[in-house]
């Protein structure tokens, strides 16, 4: 089935869709593209505090929109989690965690300041979710350049599933991510691939990439 794990498409409450006009458009590429069910994850971080009470608003309003469109898109409720010391422990403690397709919990790293996390140790968190039954999903590992491959290695032996993004793939973060995420997929790392889509920008270039030939990784 044509899976996307990673989305920012609900409207208004982090980096991405910024109202619901915007959802749709970023709703409607992801439908013609061909993804048949579409996982909403916004970022719970330090900057965009969500809750599972502000999420799912947002994600009530964009299905009745989807709905009032005939836009047949399956889309469910999740986020992206990041290991940071102002919202991961209250996320634990309060039981916000909402898994994807019942199993997966999309754990990010800071993108270019690992000091962000604090005393916060990745792969004891990831042990705390792989305890409660679940898989923990790293997001975009590429386009963490502090990350090494040592470490990566280390975080899958553990259970964790790496989640790349198809816009690595296509140049949107540049050469240099682009140059990371070929070897993670030559290495046979790479379990997932999500859009990751935040907003139209994305859209211009992951359409170009889809209609020269890519095809969505099925799940
Ligand atoms: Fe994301």
């Amino acid at each position: 089935m044509k899976l996307d794990f990673h989305s920012h498409i609900l409207p208004g409450i982090d980096d991405g869709a910024v109202d619901l006009n915007d959802s749709l458009t970023l709703a409607k590429a992801l439908k013609n593209w061909g993804f048949e069910r579409v996982t909403c994850t916004p970022h719970i971080t330090a900057l965009h505090r969500n809750t599972p009470e502000t999420i799912r608003p947002a994600f009530e309003m964009l299905q009745e929109a989807l709905s009032q469109e005939s836009v047949d898109l399956d889309i469910r409720l999740s986020a992206e989690y990041r290991l940071v010391p102002e919202t991961w422990p209250t996320v634990l403690k309060e039981n916000w965690l909402m898994p994807i397709e019942d199993k997966y919990i999309l754990m990010e790293l800071p993108i270019s300041k690992p000091g962000e996390m604090g005393h916060i140790r990745p792969i004891e968190e990831f042990r705390k979710v792989r305890a409660m039954g679940l898989i923990p999903l790293l997001p975009h590992p590429e386009r963490y350049f502090y990350l090494t491959r040592d470490e990566l290695l280390r975080f899958i032996d553990e259970g964790v599933e790496v989640q790349s993004n198809y816009g690595s793939l296509a140049g949107l973060y540049g050469e240099e991510v682009r140059w990371r995420v070929n070897n993670l997929r030559e290495e046979g790392l790479i379990s997932h691939y999500g859009t990751d889509l935040h907003n139209r920008h994305y859209v211009a270039v992951l359409s170009e990439w889809f209609g020269s030939g890519n095809t969505i990784v099925e799940e």
